[in-house]
């Protein structure tokens, strides 16, 4: 037996220990699928949110830290918490916010991409040009009287659309999913990946969005 197959056979003793395959730390917590298996500490933070989150007034907080201390494992592992306790109760989104887009229209496509068998959020994630979860159909039917009565519908999938600005507001979507959720909890991550003056005027932009009555989580660096 060779110095790797040892090296190999004492790695794979050694991840059979804790239960792991392979390295369970990702550059970014975005990719990690097992997020709660390796997740420590921060009770002091989660519990400071998960009290805050019992108010009935919706607020807006922000995590913040260096790029790399943990915000978007944080936010993550909150928001799989919660879901996975509250279920219907809450309905939770989060989004990497990207060049170019404002907050409310991150927190739109976040909300339409977690209302999977809504049809106007669906169509509006179509409109903008995002793929929707459910296929988009027109429907062209055609009734004739001939000996009796004869219909035929017709049935064709819908091409995406050319991206375009959202119809339907952040506002619209969100009366209809606190029809179904108690809560609406949205987290727009990255915000600390765009500049300084950028992030200031963004949330300049959305004071009235964050004050309304979805709860946001904001990620932001000093
Ligand atoms: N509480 C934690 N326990 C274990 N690993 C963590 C924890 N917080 C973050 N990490 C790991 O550190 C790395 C960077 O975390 P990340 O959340 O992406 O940082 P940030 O969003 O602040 O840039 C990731 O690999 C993540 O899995
Ligand atoms: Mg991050």
């Amino acid at each position: 037996m060779n110095i790797i197959d040892n090296l190999l056979r004492d790695g794979d003793n050694l991840y059979d220990q804790w239960n792991l395959t392979d390295i369970p730390f990702a550059e970014s917590a975005e990719k990690l699928d097992r997020l709660a298996q390796v997740f420590t500490g921060r009770e002091a933070e989660l519990s400071q949110v998960v009290n805050l989150l019992r108010s009935r007034d919706a607020k807006s907080i922000l995590v913040y830290g260096w790029i790399g201390i943990g915000k978007t494992a944080f936010v993550r592992l909150l928001l799989e918490g919660l879901k996975r306790s509250l279920g219907d109760r809450v309905l939770t989104a989060r989004i990497k916010l990207e060049a170019n887009t404002d907050l409310s229209t991150a927190a739109l496509i976040a909300l339409a991409r977690q209302m999977p068998n809504d049809e106007w959020a669906q169509y509006q994630l179509n409109c903008m040009g995002l793929r929707s979860s459910l296929p988009l159909r027109s429907r062209k039917t055609t009734a004739g009287a001939d000996m009796g009565f004869k219909a035929t519908v017709e049935e064709s999938t819908v091409a995406p659309e050319a991206p375009q600005f959202p119809t339907l507001s952040f506002e619209d979507l969100l009366d209809r999913a606190l029809q179904k959720h108690e809560r609406v909890i949205i987290a727009i991550d990255d915000l600390d990946k765009q500049d300084p003056a950028r992030a200031r005027q963004l949330l300049l932009n959305a004071q009235g969005l964050l004050k309304g009555r979805a709860w946001f989580l904001l990620t932001g660096h000093p």
